[in-house]
């Protein structure tokens, strides 16, 4: 059974819909780089060990990299889930874990890559925003996209009512892309795309607003 470690930095509902969706694989630990990160309570009223890697204690991000990867290795972790990680990697950290290290974004990307996703969809006017599940590559929220959610924006939505929207979803997609990873239905190929065995499954549109 593959070994996964979830590295969190906040509330971690993510990583608590991860603990929750009864996954095919060990969730060995969670670490975060905030000792009061909320997630680290939930983490352990499961039952799973916890780590704070603290980003304060080491001078730089190479430094801070390296004593995480460290503590993810002692684990001898198969997949590392980053849910809610508001820390930007080194290349070197994320090379080391190429096709092993995921994250979710609060975004349909290649939209809206980076901070404040929501605010700036409102302000855009789009229609549909929605969420990812991507591989981590050295180009910030730009890695091979496994899974994506979209949801309707609506007229009088704010940035906390449509988070709330797309963390629904956050909620739905993550177990799910962390689950065909667990089962080896979906990897990185060589050329560094996502792959599949998987049979599609063509769901229906989205439209926004609707067209009645
Ligand atoms: C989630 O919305 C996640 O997509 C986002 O932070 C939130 C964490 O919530 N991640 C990013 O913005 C990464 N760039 P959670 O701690 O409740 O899972």
């Amino acid at each position: 059974m593959k070994k996964i470690v979830i590295l969190i930095s906040g509330r971690g509902s993510n990583m608590q819909s991860l603990l929750e969706a009864k996954l095919p694989c060990e969730i060995v630990a969670v670490i975060s780089n905030k000792a009061d990160a909320g997630g680290l309570t939930v983490a352990q009223e499961h039952g799973i060990a916890t780590a704070v890697v603290s980003h304060r204690d080491y001078a730089d991000r190479a430094a801070f990299d390296a004593a995480l990867a460290q503590v993810i290795d002692g684990y001898r972790a198969d997949l590392v889930v980053l849910a809610g990680f508001m820390r930007i990697l080194t290349d070197g950290f994320v090379e080391r874990y190429r096709g092993r290290l995921i994250n979710i974004h609060p975004s349909l990307l290649p939209a809206y890559a980076g901070t404040h996703t929501h605010e700036r969809a409102l302000q855009d006017g789009v229609k549909i925003h929605g969420c990812t599940v991507h591989f981590v590559t050295p180009t910030l929220d730009a890695g091979p996209i496994l899974i994506q959610a979209a949801v309707p924006v609506l007229r009088d939505d704010t940035p906390a009512s449509l988070s709330a929207r797309v963390l629904h979803e956050e909620h739905r997609i993550y177990p799910q892309a962390v689950r065909w990873l667990c089962r080896e239905q979906v990897w990185l190929d060589e050329q560094g795309r996502v792959a599949s065995n998987r049979l599609e499954q063509p769901g229906s549109a989205l439209v926004s607003p609707g067209l009645s």
